[in-house]
């Protein structure tokens, strides 16, 4: 079994998404059974909480559904139980590796856009404050990097 895990600012916008996006695309390649996604933030602000309204709607409006996901911090236990953590932007994968204890803690941690583009630290850009639109643009960004983590994760851990 490997473990995947998603990680933004709050855990109620990016991170969900990404979380219920990547459980899709395992479905369509057939290997659900074998990895296991979760999310998580960095900050401790909606801990507990849904996921905000316009995810869910975004979410839903694609077939995902995400409303029954609750809001977590991310936390030094996760270097443990998590195989590979993408992080949503800059921000956040400083956070997260700031947090690392050791080389192996940070090989985990990549920028999420980077299996798209590798090597260009592209953030997927906070909705929070913004419009419907907003979501709708994670959720293409985030349709496309979870196919090729499906794909990868396919020819690495499943045979
Ligand atoms: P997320 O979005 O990190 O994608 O979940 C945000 C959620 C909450 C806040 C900022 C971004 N906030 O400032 O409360």
């Amino acid at each position: 079994m490997v473990k995947v895990l998603m990680v933004c600012l709050g855990n109620i916008c990016r991170s969900p998404l990404a979380e219920g996006i990547l459980r899709k695309k395992l479905e369509e390649h057939g290997i659900e059974d074998n990895v296991i996604v979760d999310s998580a933030g960095t900050s401790n602000y909606h801990v507990g909480e849904c996921p905000d309204t316009r995810s869910m709607r975004n979410a839903l409006s694609h077939g995902v559904d995400i409303s029954r996901l609750k809001a977590r911090q991310f936390s030094v236990d996760d270097f443990d139980e998590f195989d590979h953590i993408y992080a949503m932007d800059t921000s956040n994968y400083g956070n997260v590796l700031m947090l690392a204890r050791n080389e192996r803690d940070k090989r985990k941690v990549q920028m999420i856009l980077d299996v798209l583009y590798p090597g260009t630290n592209m953030s997927v850009p906070d909705p929070y404050f913004g419009g419907e639109q907003g979501f709708e643009n994670v959720y293409v960004m985030l349709d496309k990097a979870c196919d090729v983590i499906a794909t990868m994760l396919k020819e690495r851990y499943v045979v």
